[in-house]
């Protein structure tokens, strides 16, 4: 008899992992608090922009048209515990207010919620990124609360999907990590995951603690590779070098790789500032803090990307914001993405609005989340309209829509024509062939 696969919590990476549990054959339920996103997803929706992933929701949510009808959502924690073999846990865990500890609140509710309805044997496997110790924690609090006591089990098993690829990184993952404490969880999450490992996925078999560093680990080095290239942008700019060429130069070496070498004005996101503040505040309660005092660095190298980012537009401004339009192309924090969390775009431009600037974003998708978390900012409806009347362009999130801007139509509606590309991306010879003064990070000026 086939598995039957329970998510609880619907955001991101539960969504993804809903649809995509369906897509591998299994009989799904996903669990969400949110009664309205649970109406919307029952109806093949997804409530935000993830590139693939509707058109896989819809291909199995029970009552669209032609779907397999695997995938069904409710809010009730009873019909989850009652219906299934493994519970997935997807619930996210942000950064605490005003500290760097990550808020275990939704984790930590979830198991509260779901554990005293676990009345038969089931693999509880959580997901989210949660502090090293959590598991095994957990694992208790479950043998304490679960009516079938020994007969429940939990597992770790980090996820690292990109936002933008999460369909593709969910169905064809780079690798499978597992932390257990028996050979019986080991062989269920093997079953669960049978298809992707036939592709040819590592499947990874730790502890708890190590399951949960793991992502902890990657998502630091991940992290510390950006923050490298930013600090080698800094010394380019010092020094009259160019970053882009660098990193070129330096991504051949296959030690190194090419891969997140862009520099710019940063990582942001849902996950890497906060995950390495989070993982920096467990190590001192461990007492393994000196260990991680260089995520300390990576954090501020990457801060300080986004403040001089809004130290050159107020040079190019001549001074100062004050009566000065500013056109901001990007919100989201990366491309292919809606998501405005800790977004260095939106950072950059409300600094630059709190400094007197009058500033106007345009976002392909990000516009909805941008206007509810920045409300004062200016919004236009495309980047043409963004760039009407500005002293300076800035290029912000490296959409595709913005390579293909033309410098000449946009040259004919601003006020002038200086442009700053905080993401490396822009062709600097097409800009200035059409007129432009063209500025990036961590590149020669001429
Ligand atoms: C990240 C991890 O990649 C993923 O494995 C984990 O599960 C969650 O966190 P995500 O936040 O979706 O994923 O985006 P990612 O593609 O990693 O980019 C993060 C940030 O770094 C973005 O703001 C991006 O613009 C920035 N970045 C990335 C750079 O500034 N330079 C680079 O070279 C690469």
């Amino acid at each position: 008899m086939s598995l039957k696969v329970t998510v609880i919590g619907t955001g991101y990476l539960g969504a993804t992992h809903a649809a995509a549990m369906a897509e591998l054959g299994f009989e799904v339920l996903g669990l969400d608090v949110d009664s309205a996103k649970i109406e919307m997803l029952s109806a093949g929706r997804v409530p935000m922009y993830e590139p693939g992933l509707e058109e896989l929701l819809s291909r199995h949510v029970a009552g669209v048209p032609g779907s397999t009808g695997r995938l069904r959502f409710t809010t009730s924690w009873e019909e989850v515990a009652d219906f299934g073999d493994v519970h997935f846990v997807c619930v996210n865990t942000p950064q605490k207010h005003g500290e760097y500890a990550c808020d275990m609140s939704f984790v930590d509710g979830a198991f509260e919620s779901l554990a005293p309805h676990l009345k038969r044997p089931a693999l509880v496997v959580g997901k989210s990124t949660v502090p090293v110790g959590s598991a095994a924690r957990l694992a208790a609090r479950l043998a304490e609360l679960a009516p079938a006591g020994a007969g429940v089990e939990l597992a770790w098993n980090p996820e690292f999907l990109r936002e933008g690829f999460a369909v593709e990184d969910t169905l064809h993952p780079d690798r499978i990590v597992v932390g257990v404490a028996s050979e019986g969880a080991e062989k269920l999450l093997r079953e669960v995951y049978a298809t992707p490992i036939e592709e040819g996925s590592p499947f990874v078999v730790a502890d708890y603690a190590t399951a949960e560093l793991v992502k902890n680990a990657a998502n630091s080095f991940l992290s510390t590779k950006i923050s490298f290239i930013n600090a080698m942008a800094e010394v380019c700019e010092a020094a009259g070098g160019d970053v882009v060429k660098l990193a070129e130069a330096i991504g051949h070496d296959e030690r190194i790789g090419s891969k997140f070498l862009r520099a710019g004005i940063g990582f942001g996101g849902g996950c890497l500032p906060k995950d390495i503040r989070a993982f920096m505040a467990r190590a001192g309660e461990l007492g393994a803090d000196q260990a991680l005092t260089f995520l300390r660095e990576v954090d501020s190298i990457n801060m300080r990307r986004r403040t001089h980012m809004v130290e050159l537009a107020r040079t190019a401004v001549g001074g100062s914001f004050l009566g000065q339009r500013v056109a901001v192309l990007g919100a989201a924090f990366k491309p292919d993405s809606d998501d405005v969390r800790d977004s260095p775009a939106l950072n950059v431009a409300g600094q630059i609005h709190l400094q007197g600037g009058q500033v106007t974003v345009y976002d392909p998708r990000g516009m909805d989340n941008a206007r509810r978390l920045f409300p004062t900012l200016g919004y236009a409806p495309s980047a043409l309209e963004a760039v009407r009347g500005a002293h300076v362009v800035l290029h912000l999130t490296e959409w595709r829509e913005f390579r293909r801007l033309d410098p000449v139509e946009l040259g004919e509606v601003a006020a002038a024509k200086v442009v700053l590309d905080g993401r490396n991306a822009l062709d600097p010879q097409l800009w200035r062939a059409a007129g432009w003064t063209f500025r990036a990070m961590g590149r020669p000026n001429a």
